[in-house]
């Protein structure tokens, strides 16, 4: 099997390509909770997944997901409303085809973001961490299968995944703002369980700040046709702690609201210095 579908992909990405007028130079993924950032894109065309070919659906009624595209902060960008979880069944070439989809239609640069449980002794909850590296423990990796050397390399270069430079950038912008941010290592595993003491124990042990159930698939594949990647992490919840470690899917969902609009303005004022 292929790693991507080329044929499919060029349907979806034609699909597309007929019905936008500029190219997006930005692919942003938003995660639970993160929603926010929506409110800043002047939006010129919004697609309903299910309209466009080939795009996974999803599985929660009325919950559809919407493709935007639009500019923020004067730049072009192709928005994921919604994104596709591996906990959920899909399978990897599916929680990655959005990625694929940005980059065929020009997006050179990735941004996502994510809520997390936090495992740095300094994080607390609402707080941003800017994803320096990630550690990969999905049980199965998005480019497994045959590789189309005319996307990407068979054995990509990971050695800086998340761009230094964008990092620098926004930590300079964060100052500016009078907003605290952290930089941390995120660690990526399939969930949907939230982990127990001793799992966060282990994370913390080798070298994770953050753990979360997304992310690290749209990354890889987003490195492997070139993409520049700046990610963050909202922490939600505080998995190194000593007394009951209770985590609920509306606590994590409540803290990364709060910090929702922290977070929106940093991606926004990060466009608009590139
Ligand atoms: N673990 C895994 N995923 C998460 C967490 C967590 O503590 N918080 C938000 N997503």
């Amino acid at each position: 099997m292929q790693n991507v579908n080329q044929d499919k992909l060029q349907e979806t990405v034609a699909f597309i390509q007929a019905r936008i007028k500029a190219t997006p130079y930005a692919g942003i993924i938003l995660g639970s909770g993160l929603g926010g950032l929506v409110n800043d894109i002047d939006v010129s065309l919004s697609l309903n997944y299910e309209d466009i070919p080939n795009f996974p659906v999803s599985t929660v009624k009325g919950h559809g997901g919407k493709l935007l595209f639009g500019q923020i902060n004067g730049k072009e960008v192709v928005m994921l409303s919604g994104r596709f979880h591996y906990y959920e069944g899909y399978t990897m070439q599916e929680v990655t085809f959005p990625v694929r989809v940005m980059h065929s239609l020009g997006a050179e640069l990735l941004m996502v973001s994510n809520a997390a449980g936090g495992m740095h002794k300094d994080f607390k909850v609402g707080d941003l961490m800017m994803i320096r590296d990630h550690i990969n423990l999905f049980p199965e990796h998005p480019l497994r299968g045959r590789n189309d050397e005319k996307i990407g390399p068979r054995f990509p270069d990971m050695t800086e995944p998340y761009a230094l430079d964008l990092i620098e950038k926004a930590r300079s912008l964060a100052i500016k703002n009078n907003i605290e941010v952290h930089e941390g290592v995120y660690i990526g595993l399939q969930g949907p369980t939230f982990e127990t003491k001793a799992e966060y124990k282990f994370l913390h042990i080798i070298g994770g700040d953050a753990v979360g159930m997304s992310t690290v698939p749209e990354v890889i594949v987003g490195k492997h046709g070139g993409m520049k990647v700046f990610g963050m992490s909202v922490i939600t919840d505080v998995g190194i702690r000593d007394e009951m470690n209770v985590i609920t899917h509306e606590e994590v969902l409540e803290a990364a609201n709060l910090a929702a609009p922290r977070m929106a303005l940093l991606f926004k004022e990060l466009l608009g210095v590139l």
